[in-house]
C-alpha cells in the first residue's frame, strides 16, 4: 500500500488552473506545485499571469502562464495546445475562474430587479461553458496517463440560496446568475463524472465565504451563522485541492466537497 505521502505526489503531471491569478488560484497554484506538478497559470491580465507562474516557478517546478479571456469560445482549444506545446501533456484541470459576487461588470452584483442580461451571459461564458469546452478539449490528454482529473470551482451558492439578511446595509450583492452557474457546475460535474469515466475523474469543489476585508456587519452575521465560527482563509482550500488533484481520491468521481466551515450542513 502507497503511504499518504506517495499518494498526494503529483511530480511530471501538468495543471490547468483558470482564474490562476485569482486568490483561490494562488492556493490551488502553491498546492499543485508543492506536491510536483507543473502548472498553468491562465487569467485575464498577461502581467498577473506571468507573475504567478514566476512566483511558482521558484519551488523549482516549471509553470507557465497563458493570458486569456475564457469569454472567447477559441480560449479552451488555445489553453490546452499551448500546455501540450509547453509540457506535452496534461493531466489535471482546475475551472476556477469566475464573476464573482465581488464583480463590478455592470448588471451583475446589483439586485435582482437590475440584473441584466448581458451579465447573465457572461457569467454562462465565464463561468460555466470552460468547464465543458476545456474537458472537451482536454480529453486524449487527460486520458492519456490514466490520470486525469477535473476540479470544478463551485460555491456553497450553487447548493442553497442566498440569505440576503446577510448583505443588508452593505453594497454587497448575490447575483442570479452566480448561483445558476455554480449549481450547473455541479450537474455538469456529475455529468462528465459518469460520461468520462473511467480514464478521468471529475468532482466538484464548493468553496465557503473567504475573509476578503468585507464589511464587519456582513462579516459578523456570517460568522455567526458557520458552525466553525470563521470565514475562510486560502488556505483552507488547499488539502481539498491536493486531495481531489491526486491518487489520494483516486476512487472518488462525481463528487461535490464542500470547504465551508460547515455552513452548507444547517
Ligand atoms: N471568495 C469566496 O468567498 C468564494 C466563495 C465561494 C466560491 N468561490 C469561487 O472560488 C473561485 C475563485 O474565487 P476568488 O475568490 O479567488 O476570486 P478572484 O476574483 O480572485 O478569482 C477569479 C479569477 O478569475 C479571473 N477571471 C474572471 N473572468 C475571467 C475571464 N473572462 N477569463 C479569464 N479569467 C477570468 C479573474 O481575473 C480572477 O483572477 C471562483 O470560482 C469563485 O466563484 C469564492
Amino acid at each position: 500500500m502507497r503511504t499518504i505521502r506517495d499518494l498526494m505526489r503529483m511530480e511530471g503531471r501538468v495543471a490547468v488552473v483558470t482564474g490562476g491569478a485569482g486568490y483561490l488560484g494562488l492556493a490551488f497554484g502553491e498546492a499543485l506545485v508543492e506536491q510536483g506538478a507543473r502548472v498553468v497559470v491562465v487569467d485575464l491580465d498577461a502581467a498577473a499571469c506571468a507573475e504567478r507562474a514566476d512566483a511558482l516557478s521558484k519551488t523549482g517546478v516549471a509553470c507557465l502562464g497563458v493570458a486569456i479571456d475564457l469569454a472567447d469560445p477559441s480560449s479552451a482549444n488555445e489553453i490546452v495546445q499551448r500546455a501540450k506545446e509547453r509540457f506535452g501533456r496534461l493531466d489535471i484541470v482546475v475551472h476556477n475562474a469566475a464573476l464573482t459576487g465581488a464583480s463590478s461588470v455592470s448588471g451583475y452584483a446589483v439586485p435582482f430587479d437590475e440584473q441584466s442580461l448581458e451579465a447573465w451571459n457572461l457569467a454562462i461564458q465565464v463561468n460555466l461553458t470552460p468547464a465543458f469546452r476545456l474537458v472537451q478539449e482536454a480529453r486524449p490528454l487527460l486520458e492519456q496517463h490514466g490520470v486525469g482529473s477535473v476540479i470544478n470551482v463551485s460555491s456553497i451558492y450553487g447548493v442553497v440560496g442566498p440569505n440576503m439578511n446577510l448583505y443588508g446595509g452593505t453594497a454587497m450583492g448575490n447575483p442570479a446568475a452566480y448561483a445558476a452557474t455554480k449549481g450547473a457546475l455541479i450537474s455538469l460535474t456529475r455529468y462528465l463524472a459518469t460520461v468520462l469515466a473511467p480514464r478521468i475523474r471529475v468532482n466538484a469543489l464548493v468553496p465557503g465565504g473567504i475573509e476578503r476585508a468585507q464589511p464587519v456587519a456582513f462579516s459578523e452575521r456570517y460568522v455567526g451563522l458557520t458552525p466553525l465560527a470563521r470565514m475562510g482563509r486560502e488556505e483552507d482550500f488547499k488539502g481539498a485541492l491536493a486531495y481531489l488533484a491526486s491518487d489520494a481520491s483516486s476512487w472518488v468521481t462525481g463528487q461535490v466537497l464542500a470547504v465551508d466551515g460547515g455552513w452548507t450542513a444547517w
